[in-house]
């Protein structure tokens, strides 16, 4: 008000005078105004260095790859970028700016919930119930974590020490960051956060890349992204990872070494992909590397990502079942096609799992990739649904299907073994989300099968737990011999505490809007608990096929994937369906989550 009252006669003064030195002065605070406005709205593009750090705030995700790239600030010790590349990169492949004008969308994934009306009472009621309890058992085995373990990689759950599996660089606290931040645990994600900050990704021994990705990369991206990119010294620590990672690619071919030793590649060892490899380890990086390329505008990674999809799209058609891929493979001479072992199990889930997420993800940035993607997809899942699925012979008869292993010499040489794991129960919600992705009815209706092949499979286990793995008999052979109804043979009857089962139960929700997911969910939920819990947490079962409960046995273990997984989806399950939408998030095969930009 003060200053107001002083300028008023100025501005009511008519003098031609003073009118004109006010309208010059008026259009150079307009233009000084429009330049500060520009400069708002693209602060990279003004700043002179060629290669600004990462600034410590921002207010919200990036829209476009920042241009000029973001680096990680220069630092002490190892600095990745000062290691010298063998074989160099000429050009990388760019992801494209938003197309302009683009008004292309993706097809709705999750149902229509508001367009059924509102929630029953009691529903809702009962819904922030069940919450609460997950939210309840996470906060245990966090607390837990946080006393017993902290910065280790796991806690042991039954003697409350503490276990070293991935690097030694606290898998568990980076596994589980944005599940905290889901389930509303501020105080204890800064905290957490403030502990990840101080993790030196220091080369040890050899280290698996693929977890390494999935779990630290991963887990930094998405408790980025979860706190709408704020602080950005989370992306500083994944770009610090990411470089390290992105040194496991300095091979004559360009190819990933996916059981690596960073210290040798340090010294600047000469280093070759493996002639021994699986697929899943080549091909399940393209989510965590696109994301950080969309992030931080360094277009290293994601030139990663097309060199690798370029060779998975060119031999797709050349193996044994054209469409997929076997799990065994030479990364060295970079064939993809001898090998005669299929699966959508253990060592290639997420390379099929990643064709239609990576497609999801890529699709807002406009990327001429999209559509090798899309046909990376079809091809694959149109094979996966001739030779990897099969009916079981159940003693219900419940119409349901099982994703299973195949041996195939040729294509008119496919046996199935009828085995299947409880890795593969991803398959469901794989086949739900392609179905919405690629509006494919058929792929919906498979996706809903498998998923409930899986729910089956917990509700007649005796103590309402799937084993880790088992076979069944196909639905057209009867008589055959069984161990337990419905389970024809249990080869390893652990449970893990693993994640697969209630995440495709999730989707299939989501997806298809029925309640009755939710009731599975939380049968599955009570299961588990009352069957892994342990004095300090939640702990992985040797046995679950034991019919008499006391004789079901425990195992000190419980992996960084039960909080970032098992118990994410059990919480979002009965979350209202607005919270991480799968319209607005994109979850890796390790549940994080990624921002979809449209
Ligand atoms: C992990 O366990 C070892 C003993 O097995 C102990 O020396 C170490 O301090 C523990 N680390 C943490 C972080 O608790
Ligand atoms: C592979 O074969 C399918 C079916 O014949 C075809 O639609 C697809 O385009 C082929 N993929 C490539 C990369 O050639
Ligand atoms: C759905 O996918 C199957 C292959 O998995 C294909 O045969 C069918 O034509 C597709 N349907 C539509 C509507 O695209
Ligand atoms: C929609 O609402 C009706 C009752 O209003 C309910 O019976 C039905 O199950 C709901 N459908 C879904 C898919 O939620
Ligand atoms: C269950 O197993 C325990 C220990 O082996 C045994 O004492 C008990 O009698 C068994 N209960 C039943 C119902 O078989």
């Amino acid at each position: 008000m003060y200053s107001a009252k002083g300028s008023l006669p100025v501005l009511r003064s008519r003098s031609p005078s003073i009118s004109r030195r006010q309208s010059r002065w008026s259009v150079l605070v307009l233009i000084v105004f429009a330049f500060l406005l520009v400069l708002n709205y693209f602060p990279f593009r003004f700043i002179p260095l060629p290669y600004p750090s990462i600034p410590t705030q921002r207010g919200s995700c990036p829209a476009t790859p920042p241009r000029p790239s973001l680096t990680v600030p220069a630092r002490q010790g190892l600095d990745w970028r000062n290691i010298k590349t063998r074989y160099p990169v000429e050009k990388y492949a760019k992801l494209p700016g938003k197309r302009r004008g683009s008004k292309e969308r993706l097809p709705r994934i999750q149902y229509d919930f508001e367009g059924n009306g509102t929630e029953a009472l009691y529903r809702s009621t009962m819904r922030s119930r069940r919450q609460a309890a997950v939210r309840a058992v996470f906060k245990r085995s966090w607390r837990s974590y946080k006393s017993q373990a902290w910065k280790s990689d796991e806690l042991r759950p039954i003697s409350g020490g503490n276990k070293t599996s991935f690097g030694g660089w606290g898998a568990t606290l980076v596994d589980s960051l944005d599940t905290l931040w889901l389930l509303d645990m501020k105080e204890e994600f800064e905290e957490a956060v403030e502990a990840v900050l101080e993790i030196d990704f220091n080369p040890t021994g050899t280290i698996n890349v693929f977890e390494t990705t999935i779990r630290y990369l991963g887990g930094l991206l998405a408790a980025y992204d979860v706190m709408d990119c704020k602080d950005t010294r989370l992306l500083d620590k994944a770009a610090q990872l990411g470089n390290m990672l992105y040194a496991s690619f300095d091979t004559p071919n360009r190819m990933p070494i996916t059981r690596w030793d960073p210290l040798r590649a340090s010294q600047g060892e000469e280093q070759l992909a493996a002639s021994s490899a699986i697929i899943a380890e080549l091909a399940s990086f393209s989510l965590e590397f696109t994301r950080l390329s969309q992030l931080t505008g360094d277009m290293r990674y994601y030139d990663a990502v097309v060199r690798v999809a370029d060779v998975l799209s060119e031999q797709q058609n050349r193996t044994r079942i054209p469409g997929l891929w076997p799990v065994g493979i030479d990364v060295r001479q970079l064939d993809l096609t001898q090998g005669t072992r299929f699966s959508l199990g253990a060592m290639a889930d997420s390379a099929y799992e990643y064709l239609g997420k990576t497609y999801q993800l890529l699709h807002a940035s406009g990327s001429p990739l999209v559509e090798q993607y899309q046909k990376m997809y079809d091809g694959a899942m149109s094979a996966a649904s001739q030779h990897l699925l099969f009916r079981p012979r159940l003693p219900d008869n419940t119409d349901v299907l099982i994703s299973t292993g195949v041996n195939a010499e040729s294509l008119d040489k496919v046996v199935q073994d009828y085995s299947t794991q409880h890795l593969t129960c991803f398959v469901g919600g794989m086949f739900l989300l392609g179905g919405r992705l690629f509006s494919n009815s058929s792929h919906l209706e498979i996706g809903r099968k498998v998923t409930d092949g899986c729910v089956w499979a917990y509700q007649h286990a005796p103590q309402g737990i799937m084993p880790e793995t088992l076979t069944m008999n196909p639905f057209d052979e009867a008589g055959r011999e069984q161990q337990y109804p419905g389970f024809a043979h249990v080869s390893d009857a652990r449970y893990l505490l693993r994640p697969e089962a209630i995440e495709s139960v999730f989707y299939a929700y989501r997806i298809t809007g029925d309640p009755q997911y939710q009731d599975i969910a939380w049968e599955m939920f009570e299961s588990i608990e009352t069957l892994t819990r342990t004095e300090y947490a939640n702990a992985a079962i040797r046995n679950v096929m034991k019919e008499n409960r006391t004789e079901v046995e425990k195992m000190d273990e419980m992996e960084s994937f039960w909080l970032a997984e098992t118990l994410k989806y059990f919480w979002l399950i009965f979350a209202e369906p607005g919270v991480m939408s799968l319209d607005d998030w994109v979850f890796s095969t390790e549940a994080h989550a990624f921002r979809l930009v449209v």
